[in-house]
């Protein structure tokens, strides 16, 4: 399977900066040995449906509320990011975890409605730098995994180190991969065969520099991007590092 790169824009972006970004990945994608996706703010995830029509840069949002609809104010639904022209959907983010409070079985709600409305779940997990200090790395990621998806899971996961986002740190590569490794593990106990195919992302200061090394790495399959999301030559960079 290809390698997917994936952007996660936070709370950033206008529609004078998505215009120009994603002409440029519009531009570079059939070039690319890899997918791409882009997640842009709710506000903004029509507008890039539009911009890349046509293209095979598919575009997701960052949240989504376990519900269809009904009396929520300020949330978003999973039919309405479809409706959008969303086709997948950044689920259990830490940000949002620590943010929002949001729990393992909430994840696992919004994972069902992910999938209900048509979209592809990206379920993050990841331990804090006191986990890992403390040996627990491997047994939060696999509680998060128990907690947050359904024996059916057929989504994409995504091992985001809190302590490694927004920071310039990486694991050392050894580390991934054993993360990684633990990880397929996990899916291929809970899920069976299902989850040997699924897609496990890295995320946590992807730069350019250091994508090569890390999208090397065995069950790596691909990357979930923030700061460097943001800017085309570095985006694209990355996606030009993946091993194709
Ligand atoms: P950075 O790439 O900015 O470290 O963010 C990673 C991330 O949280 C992507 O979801």
């Amino acid at each position: 399977m290809r390698q997917l790169i994936a952007g996660n824009w936070k709370m950033n972006g206008s529609l004078t900066m998505a215009r120009g970004l994603l002409d440029a990945l519009r531009a570079a994608d059939a070039a690319l040995g890899c997918d791409l996706l882009v997640c842009p703010p709710a506000t903004l995830v029509s507008v890039a449906a539009h911009a890349l029509l046509g293209s095979r840069v598919a575009v997701g949002g960052q949240d989504c509320h376990a519900k269809p609809a009904g009396a929520h104010t300020g949330d978003i639904s999973a039919p309405m990011l479809r409706d959008a022209g969303a086709s997948h959907v950044i689920l259990g983010h830490s940000e949002r975890r620590a943010d929002h409070g949001e729990s393992d079985a909430l994840v696992r709600a919004k994972v069902a409605a992910a999938v209900a409305a048509g979209l592809l779940p990206i379920v993050c997990v990841g331990e804090t730098e006191a986990q890992r200090v403390g040996g627990q790395a491997e047994a939060v990621v696999a509680g998060q995994l128990a907690g947050s998806l359904a024996e059916d899971f057929a989504g994409v996961v995504a091992y985001e180190p809190v302590w490694a986002i927004g920071t310039g740190r990486t694991p050392t590569e050894a580390d991934v991969a054993a993360m990684h490794a633990h990880i397929r593990a996990e899916l291929e106990r809970r899920l069976g065969a299902g989850g040997a195919g699924l897609r496990i992302l890295y995320g946590g200061s992807v730069k350019p520099s250091n994508a090569a090394a890390l999208m090397a790495l065995p069950e790596v399959g691909g990357a979930l991007v923030g700061g460097a999301s943001l800017v085309a030559e570095d985006f694209l960079g990355i996606a030009r590092a993946v091993r194709g």
